[in-house]
């Protein structure tokens, strides 16, 4: 049965049919994002488990993982890091090469952007296949983070992310799935 939670945010998701490619539903967040109470009631219920703990970086995928990483880092007073496709930061990155749903790509983050032991909460809007997610937690770990919990609005779970990311040790937290 859906949660007060899953039912206002699955209100407001919209799924667009064959995007980017045909036979993918995506599940579009833009429209969460739009909607003042939706977006606020997103990040509270992700950030509310953490609530009084020692949270040194959130660490937010490019692109979406942006907006929800800020406005986490903020409700947590805590860093911010983002972690973005190649070629886009501007210092010495540290990089790892993945595959997604629908491609390959390589994500980088800054050398020192953590350092070693600080606590770091990974966050994106989505899990698929969890590519993405096990990238951002190889850089983390690389820089010597310690995890503490890896966060998403949407989960899908026939593609196995969340399973991936638990088997690495990861606490996954996810409001919605679709299956
Ligand atoms: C989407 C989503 C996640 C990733 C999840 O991003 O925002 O980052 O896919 O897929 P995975 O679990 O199979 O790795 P996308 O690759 O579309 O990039 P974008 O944020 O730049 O649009
Ligand atoms: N990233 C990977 N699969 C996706 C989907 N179905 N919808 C939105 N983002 C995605």
């Amino acid at each position: 049965m859906s949660t007060s939670v899953e039912k206002t945010l699955l209100s407001v998701l919209r799924t667009i049919p064959d995007y980017p490619k045909p036979g993918v539903q995506f599940r579009d967040i833009t429209t969460l994002l739009g909607d003042a109470s939706a977006f606020r009631r997103a990040v509270d219920e992700l950030v509310h488990p953490y609530a009084g703990q020692k949270i040194d970086k959130v660490a937010g995928i490019e692109a979406r993982g942006f907006i929800l990483g800020g406005a986490m880092a903020h409700q947590l007073s805590a860093g911010f890091v983002p972690i973005r496709k190649k070629g886009k930061l501007p210092y010495d990155t540290v990089r790892v090469a993945y595959s997604l749903e629908y491609g390959i790509d390589e994500m980088e983050m800054h050398r020192d952007a953590v350092t070693p032991g600080q606590r770091v909460m990974l966050v994106d809007d989505l899990i698929a296949t969890g590519g993405t997610a096990e990238a951002a937690v190889k850089l983390l770990r690389q820089m010597g983070a310690d995890i503490v919990a890896a966060c998403f609005v949407i989960d899908l779970p026939d593609l196995g992310g969340r399973k991936k990311l638990e088997a690495l040790d990861v606490p996954v937290r996810t409001l919605i799935s679709f299956e």
